[in-house]
């Protein structure tokens, strides 16, 4: 077994709400110091339910009675969409904003649907970014944008990063933020990933750098697994376009989802290799003996890892590089 404490559909349920609630913001063990300061008191706060993993289950599932006053009290105090607040302080990015402002989105949609089936418009590449032969990182489920937005702000001359995401409205709240903040080098597209990813990157000029596909729905009913975004043929899109050296970071809070992305990509050995020491300038990400990144190698954690953490779950992450 690899597991520890992973999330069921109720705790699933529960972290969703609060990302449904989406503020902004958070930090990672290889965040900044700053940051990290400002969490330390939440942190012991709410070490009961953030920092036990092997209790989580327990703490989520049985405890809930017995904890009520902790938790009413917690409530009152800090919710994860301010520690979303907190990790993402540094953008700046405006909380409300008119018609996109407030975002209200249903849990999850059917990518198999019909209207969701039309592959997207390949847009004018070198419209949306400023030099569009830069090597490409493709995030695949976006979400709120915010963690893709940290990282092309951070790194605006070396990388565009492209934003895939089914749900209109949070690609027209993120494509706001990229212009409030005059960013060149990200775009984010209302796109269908398993639909259109192939002939997006398939035109984009540039090498394709680096995917991402971070706590992706889970779908949990087995015959829903189908909906799930990856599937065989976006496997093989990925592994053809992208470059040599080229990486995959994949991760999720459900274990169960996690075990589907890391066997469909592990079963590409022969193209893909797992990197169990990760080394991005200032940390190294070394795995457990399951082969789990035991931290985020990214420097910031996305929206649904910070709701997930928060609630107790475990995030099972993995890292490949194309041979
Ligand atoms: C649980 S959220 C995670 C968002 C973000 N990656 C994070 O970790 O915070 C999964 C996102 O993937 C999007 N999504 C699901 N299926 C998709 C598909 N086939 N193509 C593009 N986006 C998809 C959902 O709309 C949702 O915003």
């Amino acid at each position: 077994m690899f597991g520890i404490g992973h999330m069921n559909h109720h705790a699933y349920a529960t972290a969703s709400a609060a990302a449904a609630a989406a503020v902004c913001g958070g930090v990672t063990p290889c965040g900044s110091g700053r940051g990290r300061r400002a969490l330390s008191s939440f942190t012991l706060l709410f070490s009961r339910c953030s920092n036990n993993y092997n209790n989580n289950t327990n703490c989520i599932n049985n405890e809930n009675k017995k904890n009520t006053s902790i938790n009413d009290a917690a409530a009152t105090q800090v919710r994860s969409p301010d520690l979303v607040a907190l990790e993402y302080a540094d953008l700046h990015l405006p909380h409300k904003i008119g018609e996109v402002g407030h975002v209200r989105i249903r849990q999850h949609v059917n990518p198999l649907s019909a209207s969701l089936s039309v592959p997207a418009e390949v847009p004018n590449w070198n419209q949306v970014f400023r030099d569009s032969t830069l090597p490409l990182m493709v995030d695949i489920g976006s979400g709120n944008g915010r963690f893709l937005v940290w990282l092309a702000k951070r790194s605006p001359e070396t990388k565009n990063y492209l934003g895939l995401e089914i749900r209109h409205k949070l690609v027209e709240r993120a494509q706001f933020w990229v212009k409030e903040l005059a960013l060149g080098n990200i775009y984010f597209m209302f796109a269908n990933a398993t639909v259109s990813f192939e002939q997006l990157v398939s035109t984009y000029p540039g090498p394709l750098a680096f995917v991402s596909i971070l706590c992706p729905d889970p779908h949990f009913k087995k015959r829903h697994h189908k909906r799930r975004v990856v599937q065989k043929h976006l496997v093989d899109s990925v592994l053809k376009h992208l470059r040599p050296g080229g990486q995959v970071f994949i991760q999720s809070d459900v274990l169960d989802v996690a075990l589907d992305m890391r066997n469909q990509f592990d079963a590409r050995a022969d193209i893909l290799q797992h990197i169990d020491d990760v080394d991005q300038g200032e940390c190294v990400n070394l795995c457990d003996a399951e082969g789990w990144l035991l931290s985020n190698p990214m420097g910031i954690r996305t929206e649904r890892e910070i709701h997930a953490e928060f609630e107790g779950a475990r995030i099972y992450r993995r890292m490949y590089q194309k041979r």
